[in-house]
């Protein structure tokens, strides 16, 4: 068919305004309102890109799925756009970060649990470590924070929302942490010593203490499972589903795919939450997370791994329903990903991204490919 290679090669070049915001219109606090910052999540898409795409390219009110949940992102905006929606995840954590994010919650009951989980704080006397504190505890966290973190993981089991108190415990728990205010995303080594803080331009101290954290999170998490409660539609519900996406029966059938795989070697994304596991005793399955290492075995294992996802997402979804990749493809896999998965590409549109904060600040250009299966058998 003449013309077909060059209008997609037309469409490589745009950048797509309507997808492209600047710190200015899109400020942090619209980026991570009501449930999307229950918990810091390096790698996770904006909910007004989810909002977009749900928009342009799932008919309303047709079932969603993102076989790579990661945080659950797609999930929220799905259930506040009138959508219904799947989320899959290897990783333990994400999984109890999506179920806390979409359950729907009798409110007073769990303002009652949060509040009566803090005040026991009170109560807690211990200041040293207590003998058979986990080495990574009694590495990572001052006595006295690893006492409060310890005790308030002992009275969790005593609530009907022990997974909010789980997340709350955790949040706590990576912000408490013997790091620098400048790295909390992968620190390496405990911080003990009062040190020069970057961020802060000015001498700061380890954390000793986790219980104000706690209280503080425990609010904000209540002020977030509120508002969202507001906006979500009614009568809309998500699932959530903790395995490999490659294995996973995944249900359906689905009005669209909205995704974003991970990439080889950026974010490891079991390590990103390693106090979660530590403290929660979550199982790891670090070992099938895709995008693991990035030498050419670990490639070739990842552009099959995803486009077997991808292939049985397609599989799963109704006649026509369109897949949307979003994902930075700098080694430019997803031709043969796509080729492999049995897609046929529609449109390639770029947003701009602009980070503005944190380590990983900078500015770079993402892709978000519009698929829809192959006409082939
Ligand atoms: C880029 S992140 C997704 C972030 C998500 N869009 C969000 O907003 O939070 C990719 C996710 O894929 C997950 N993942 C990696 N390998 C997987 C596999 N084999 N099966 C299911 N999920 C996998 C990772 O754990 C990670 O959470």
């Amino acid at each position: 068919m003449p013309g077909v290679a060059q209008t997609q090669a037309a469409l490589y070049d745009g950048i797509d305004l309507e997808l492209s915001w600047s710190e200015r219109d899109l400020p942090e606090r619209e980026r991570t309102k009501h449930v999307n910052r229950l918990h810091p999540y390096l790698g996770k898409f904006i909910p007004q890109l989810v909002e977009t795409l749900l928009q342009r390219y799932v008919p309303r009110g047709g079932r969603v799925l993102d076989p790579f949940a990661g945080s659950g992102t797609t999930l929220v905006q799905a259930l506040e756009s009138g959508h219904d929606a799947t989320g899959v995840d290897i990783a333990a954590f994400n999984a109890l970060l999506m179920r806390v994010k979409t359950e729907r919650y009798n409110l007073f009951t769990l303002e009652d649990e949060l509040r009566d989980a803090c005040a026991r704080l009170d109560g807690l006397e211990p200041k040293r470590t207590a003998r058979g504190t986990p080495a990574y505890i009694r590495r990572w966290f001052a006595p006295e924070a690893a006492a409060q973190l310890l005790g308030f993981r002992s009275w969790i089991p005593d609530y009907e929302h022990a997974d909010v108190l789980r997340v709350v415990l955790t949040r706590a728990a990576r912000s408490v942490r013997l790091t620098t205010h400048f790295d909390l995303d992968f620190p390496r080594t405990p911080q003990t010593e009062p040190y020069w803080c970057y961020k802060h331009k000015r001498e700061c101290r380890p954390v000793q203490r986790a219980d104000h954290f706690l209280r503080r999170y425990a609010l904000d998490t209540l002020a977030r499972v509120h508002a969202f409660a507001r906006v979500r539609a009614r009568g809309r519900a998500a699932s959530v589903l903790h395995g490999d996406a490659r294995e996973l029966e995944l249900g359906g059938p689905y009005a669209g795919v909205v995704t974003s795989p991970p990439y080889p070697g950026l974010i490891d994304y079991h390590e990103q939450h390693r106090y979660a596991y530590e403290l929660l005793g979550l199982e790891d399955r670090g070992t099938f997370e895709l995008g693991r290492g990035a030498t050419k075995r670990a490639i070739a294992e990842y552009t099959k791994g995803v486009a077997r996802v991808l292939e049985r997402s397609a599989e799963s979804l109704r006649r026509g329903a369109r897949v949307v990749v979003v994902v930075n493809d700098r080694r430019d896999l997803y031709p043969e990903i796509f080729e492999r998965a049995g897609l046929r590409l529609e449109h390639r549109v770029r947003r701009h991204v602009n980070r503005r904060t944190g380590r990983r600040a900078g500015e770079y250009f993402e892709d978000v490919l519009v698929a829809r299966k192959s006409a082939r058998t």
